[in-house]
């Protein structure tokens, strides 16, 4: 959570009210803090208020892509293609499986490897391959797995081409590097608050007014229309209020919204060097070590926020535990959400694990499911200090391992407990206690 946006957002509690009156003055206050709050995301994105709009999606950046996935489908029945790329979040592949009659893969760069990012070539083969019958492409920006950065730019332009939209998932784009709507032409772009400093923000949607306007609202409610008789209704006018039924998170956009006013101040550009600095400093750090693979194309300069790898012979389970317990540095394993991705990547070192031949698919699944990947991720306020503790301890991890193998019971579900150390999150945080302790001030 970013200080300054809490600390603001919270001076404005004192005036919080509902957005749908206007009447008295924390409605008048709150009524215009929202419309700045949408109108700081659309600039945010370097994008025209008078082109773009910002619609506040529920939860998260999957709320928002199912928003699409279910109106675009009702929009344009006929284009029953959608595509989306090989390297897709969940969230930005299984809303369009359930609403597009069918939905193809898009492969990447470095074939066989998997480790580039989209391949333009194919993404246009298969344009051509479905012809007319192409909805919309939906791509990620930035990769949560590897951090690879996508060409959405030329990506918008081949899709364009093919009277096809684009939608842009920026959950892991958004805070490491400036987006440039206006410029890159892209139709529609998603991404969820609490990726980008603001915790409890909404998931938000940013498109083209001409396309969002044609889509039927999904959700119904108070707030969205400006007539309702027994036998009809009228929508209102703005995008917003259409497709903001309910009273939105209020409290939560206007944190989203002071958190992108600071980032606008310090800079995207001056955040994305930053970020890419210490990017290259983790490769060099961590192509050093003994052991440790790295996935995804390793040139610095095409990938930021993230970096996934292994050590040869230890689960990703252990590794993950051991730098929590042992260094306090905070890493997800397992596939991300992005089990295709992540599968494909392993597919090698499946293959060279001793599977037998006549291994079926039941268990040669559940191999596949024990593989998965380390990831740490970095922001705003890493350091070029938490690189090199990072690298000291998968350094000290690779050179004690069996030592520290010994200390870990393995778990039914893949994860490690350490035999000694296991402090019950409760005994670390627990809310009823720090309210107790609170109202006995
Ligand atoms: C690239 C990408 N897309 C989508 C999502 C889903 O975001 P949310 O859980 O906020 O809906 C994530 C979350 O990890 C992500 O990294």
């Amino acid at each position: 959570m970013m200080q300054p946006a809490l600390e603001t957002a919270t001076a404005y509690l004192q005036h919080y009210a509902n957005t749908h009156s206007t009447v008295h003055t924390s409605a008048k206050i709150t009524s215009s803090v929202m419309q700045w709050a949408h109108q700081r995301i659309v600039t945010f994105l370097h994008a025209d208020l008078t082109r773009y709009a910002s619609i506040l999606a529920g939860s998260g950046t999957t709320a928002a892509v199912n928003r699409i996935a279910s109106g675009m489908a009702v929009l344009r029945p006929e284009r029953d293609v959608v595509l989306v790329s090989m390297m897709e979040h969940h969230s930005n592949d299984l809303p369009h499986r359930q609403h597009a009659g069918l939905v193809e893969h898009i492969p990447l760069e470095m074939e066989g490897t998997y480790a580039g990012e989209i391949d333009l070539q194919a993404l246009e083969q298969l344009l051509i391959k479905f012809k007319g019958r192409v909805n919309y492409v939906a791509v990620t920006g930035v990769s949560n797995v590897t951090g690879i950065i996508n060409p959405i730019g030329k990506i918008a332009a081949l899709v364009h081409r093919y009277d096809a939209y684009l939608l842009v998932d920026g959950a892991q784009m958004v805070a490491h590097m400036p987006v440039h709507l206006e410029r890159d032409d892209i139709d529609l772009f998603v991404f969820s608050g609490h990726k980008i400093y603001a915790p409890g923000s909404p998931g938000v949607l940013v498109g083209k007014q001409s396309l969002l306007s044609k889509l039927e609202p999904n959700q119904l409610g108070g707030g969205m229309v400006s007539l309702v008789t027994p036998y009809s209704y009228q929508l209102e006018e703005s995008l917003e209020a259409r497709e903001e039924a309910g009273t939105p998170n209020i409290f939560g956009t206007v944190i989203l919204a002071c958190v992108l006013e600071v980032l606008d101040q310090i800079g995207m550009e001056a955040i994305f060097t930053q970020e890419q600095a210490l990017i290259e400093q983790v490769i060099k750090n961590l192509s050093g070590c003994p052991d440790l693979k790295i996935y995804g194309d390793t040139d610095s300069t095409r990938r930021v926020g993230s970096i996934a790898f292994n050590i040869a012979d230890m689960d990703h389970g252990l590794v993950a535990a051991l730098l929590n317990d042992y260094y306090g540095i905070a890493v997800r394993n397992e596939c991300f959400c992005a089990h295709p991705y992540v599968k494909e990547m392993l597919k090698e070192e499946l293959f060279s694990l001793d599977i037998e031949a006549d291994t079926d698919e039941e268990e040669l699944f559940q191999v596949n499911l024990k593989r998965g990947m380390v990831r740490a991720s970095f922001g705003l306020y890493s350091s070029a200090e938490d690189i090199e503790t990072l690298g000291k301890a998968l350094r000290d991890i690779v050179e004690k391992r069996e030592a520290y193998l010994a200390c870990y019971e393995p778990q039914q579900d893949g994860s490690y407990l350490h035999k000694h150390f296991n402090p019950a999150a409760e005994s670390l945080f627990d809310p009823r206690q720090v309210l107790a302790d609170y109202l006995s001030l």
